[in-house]
């Protein structure tokens, strides 16, 4: 087999064996395809598509092409979850506690931050002491004790996405959804679970800038599952604004932890109820998506989602004081209010700009190397829907001092927020589900 003639044939609109992915996929691992012919397949894959059977051989591929992680040492079925990443997005701090609270076992490898959206694990380590690196076998043994854990991605995992994600991230060949659909589903596939939820995001602050798109890559990766045998179910949810009204990581987990004692933000708690439902049926603990929702919000008012979180701090070794006193959170040296310069209602918020805004202070990375500042970010005042006066706050900004930055920062937040004179029409949260 060569590689050249596996580009000719997607080029001109041929279907490849999963013979022949497993060939490219391989030799790129091993460096024997290079990234010249690596860079043309993608490209040819960007424009010629790939069918649903070409899409589930590659993503196997890619899975297997490093360490695969083995579940079964953990009873019940294992169900993960996976965001397409959204500004502010803090479901899986509560979420893990929340289906782990219903009796699904969450075996849960999450990533960190990287540009205007936040990581799962920076957040989970803005809480004093909480360790997100264990060895294997502590992972396995804590699960099968309390019912979750929730630790760093272990560096083998699927490293041909690595590679790739790399590659097409230089040559304009990211936006394609059998490749994103394969690079998610992946990492999910080598993670272990046995069924996935995803939530995918549509809007502003999202990859995918449309309902459309959305849909077609939550089929797409519907669909992998189907053709590999891990049930899967994606949740399309709205992201022109962003979830709750905590950015920042210190500040996510605080508003995690009002959620899971049952006084969070009502955007954020509906999703967290819509994807723990879809999670805790996938994991056989509900019959259906109502009685399912039922279960968790009784989770929620009894208080034993919290002490799920709590008992996944304490395991970990972080101090589960955090969760009575949030001042033991690391805290920011000041604030400063975004105010708005005419009155009306907040029209639009363009997430996007506030993960930007976000990491430019600090709460997040620009590049891989970067530091984070866990207290920093910045907090919502108001949503879309918002009526809002002249000189009153849109936001407040948690900051380490006040410099230029900081003011351009308060600048780019203030421009996010579109006024407007009459109040917009409401917008769903939730906008598709697809099974
Ligand atoms: N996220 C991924 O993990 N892979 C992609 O290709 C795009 C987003």
């Amino acid at each position: 087999m060569r590689a050249v003639d596996l580009i000719h044939k997607k080029r001109d609109g041929g279907e490849l064996s999963a013979a022949e992915l497993n060939f490219l996929i391989q030799g790129y691992s091993k460096d024997e395809v290079p990234d010249y012919q690596m860079s043309a397949f993608a490209m040819a894959v960007f424009f010629r598509g790939m069918t649903a059977a070409e899409t589930a051989a590659l993503t196997l591929a890619i899975a297997e092409s490093g360490d695969q992680v083995d579940l079964t040492p953990i009873a019940g079925i294992k169900v993960d979850k996976h965001s397409t990443g959204g500004v502010g997005d803090k479901t899986t701090l509560i979420l893990a506690a929340l289906a782990a609270s219903a009796g699904v076992p969450v075996a849960k490898m999450s990533g960190r931050g990287l540009g205007h959206t936040g990581g799962t694990i920076d957040k989970l380590e803005s809480i004093p002491g909480f360790r997100t690196e264990l060895a294997r076998e502590a992972f396995i043994n804590q699960v099968n004790t309390i019912g979750l854990s929730v630790i760093g991605q272990s560096g083998d995992l699927a490293p041909a996405d690595k590679k790739l994600y790399g590659l097409r991230d230089v040559t304009a060949t990211v936006e394609s959804i059998p490749l994103i659909a394969s690079s998610v589903m992946s990492k999910k596939i080598a993670a272990g679970a046995d069924a996935i939820v995803l939530d995918v995001k549509a809007g502003s602050g999202a990859f995918m800038k449309t309902v459309e798109d959305a849909e077609a890559l939550a089929s797409a990766m519907v669909e992998i599952g189907t053709q590999v045998g891990r049930v899967t179910s994606a949740v399309i949810s709205d992201m022109d604004q962003p979830l709750g009204y905590a950015i920042g990581n210190a500040l996510e987990v605080m508003e995690a932890i009002e959620t899971l004692k049952g006084k969070g933000p009502h955007d954020l708690t509906e999703l967290c109820l819509t994807l723990g439902a879809h999670m805790i049926v996938l994991g056989g603990k509900a019959a259906d998506i109502a009685e399912a929702k039922q279960i968790l919000k009784q989770k929620l008012e009894n208080g034993e989602a919290l002490a799920k979180f709590a008992e996944l701090i304490s395991a970990q070794g972080g101090n589960p004081a955090v969760l009575e006193q949030t001042e033991l959170l690391p805290q920011a040296a000041l604030t400063v209010e975004v105010t708005a310069e005419e009155g009306g209602y907040v029209g639009s918020i363009q997430a996007e700009q506030l993960g930007l805004a976000a990491m430019l202070l600090g709460a997040g990375r620009a590049t891989k190397e970067a530091q984070i500042d866990y207290a920093v970010g910045l907090v919502l005042r108001k949503k879309v829907g918002d009526a809002v006066a002249a000189g009153e706050s849109l936001a407040t900004l948690h900051v380490s001092s006040n410099n230029a930055t900081v003011q351009e920062v308060a600048e780019r937040v203030r421009k996010a927020f579109g006024i407007v004179s009459s109040v917009p029409a409401p917008k769903p949260l939730l906008l598709s589900i697809v099974t």
